[in-house]
């Protein structure tokens, strides 16, 4: 299948990630059909979808591309037709095996089925299904209207010719495809994120720094690379030598539990999720949260004109 062959996407679960990847479908031209159990979240979605479009100053599409889309609470009429289907429910392993069972009884043979699955491998996902052949991840970078990055991996049974159309897919929209060379947990990013997160909440909980000193660090210092040069172009711009004697201090005394970090349990314990709930690490209002989704968008819409013609 070529990129232009898909015309038609279904995206289920229209919550942070669902609504932002079924925009950016509609953005390209695509027919797409916005699915959730929830007809708050897909009134939600509807509104948010224009707000992020007036954000990124492109409100005069707004009616063009809500034209493209389809908001429904009925799975059936969200998948029966389409080229493609990209589900982001919650991420738990037996609800996404369940739904990709339900996918397939109800998609063409043909149509590419992705996840947009933080963690799990494309092959647990697939263990639902009778034709593996066609399961993909897709996994978008939250916002996704905004970061061009998206991680595709292919599982034991995914075909080439599945991971080949997903990944020029996501060149024709303009967003960078990264392929796996083999299937891991978490792929890369969250790998990274997964270590870096580790890291700072062990700082908080030993007492060495607050968050907001942590952030500071981050955003004020090595972020500030991380935009324009990955980690082993900093690597090598620092030396390894340099590298050599900082392992030799550090890798005994860093983080290395193999644990949640409490004080992520402790949250998950409360209820507080973050934005979503108005409490997480920090306390969140939604005039401060919108300030954060605008920060970052137009950092990240900035940064990317830095990196442009790389
Ligand atoms: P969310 O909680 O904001 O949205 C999930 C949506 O799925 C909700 O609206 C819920 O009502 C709906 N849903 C649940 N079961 C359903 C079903 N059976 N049929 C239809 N809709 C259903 O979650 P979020 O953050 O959007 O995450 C979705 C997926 O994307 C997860 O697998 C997550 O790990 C992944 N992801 C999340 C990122 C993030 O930054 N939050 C980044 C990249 C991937």
């Amino acid at each position: 299948m070529n990129p232009e062959d898909v015309r038609t996407v279904g995206v289920v679960g229209a919550g942070l990630m669902g609504h932002s990847i079924a925009q950016e479908f509609a953005v390209s031209g695509r027919q797409v059909f916005l699915n959730d159990v929830s007809e708050e979240r897909l009134t939600d979605a509807r509104e948010r979808i224009r707000q992020n479009l007036e954000m990124l100053g492109r409100s005069q599409e707004v009616d063009e591309v809500e034209s493209r889309m389809t908001f429904t609470g009925d799975l059936r009429t969200a998948v029966e037709n389409a080229d493609l289907v990209v589900e982001a429910i919650v991420e738990n392993l037996e609800v996404k095996q369940a739904m990709f069972r339900e996918l397939e009884s109800i998609c063409r043979e043909d149509t590419i089925l992705a996840s947009n699955t933080s963690t799990y491998l494309p092959s647990q996902i697939a263990e639902a299904t009778r034709n593996p052949e066609r399961v993909v991840v897709m996994h978008y970078f939250n916002p996704p209207h905004v970061v061009p990055l998206v991680e595709v991996v292919g599982g034991r049974d995914t075909s080439p010719e599945t991971v080949e159309t997903v990944r020029d897919l996501v060149v024709s929209q303009g967003k960078k495809p990264v392929m796996l060379k083999k299937e891991a947990l978490g792929f890369i990013a969250n790998r990274l994120q997964a270590a870096l997160l580790r890291e700072c909440f062990a700082l908080v909980e030993d007492g060495v720094a607050q968050p907001e000193d942590i952030d500071t660090v981050v955003r004020s210092g090595l972020g500030r690379r991380l935009g324009v040069a990955g980690p082993f172009e900093v690597f090598d711009a620092a030396g390894a030598d340099v590298w050599h004697a900082i392992c030799e201090q550090l890798m005994t005394d860093i983080e290395s539990s193999t644990e949640v970090p409490p004080a992520i349990a402790r949250m998950v314990e409360r209820g507080d999720y973050g934005v979503k709930t108005g409490r997480g690490v920090y306390e969140w209002t939604p005039q401060s949260t919108t300030a954060l989704r605008r920060r970052i968008a137009h950092a990240v819409e900035e940064i990317g004109r830095w990196n442009d013609g790389e």
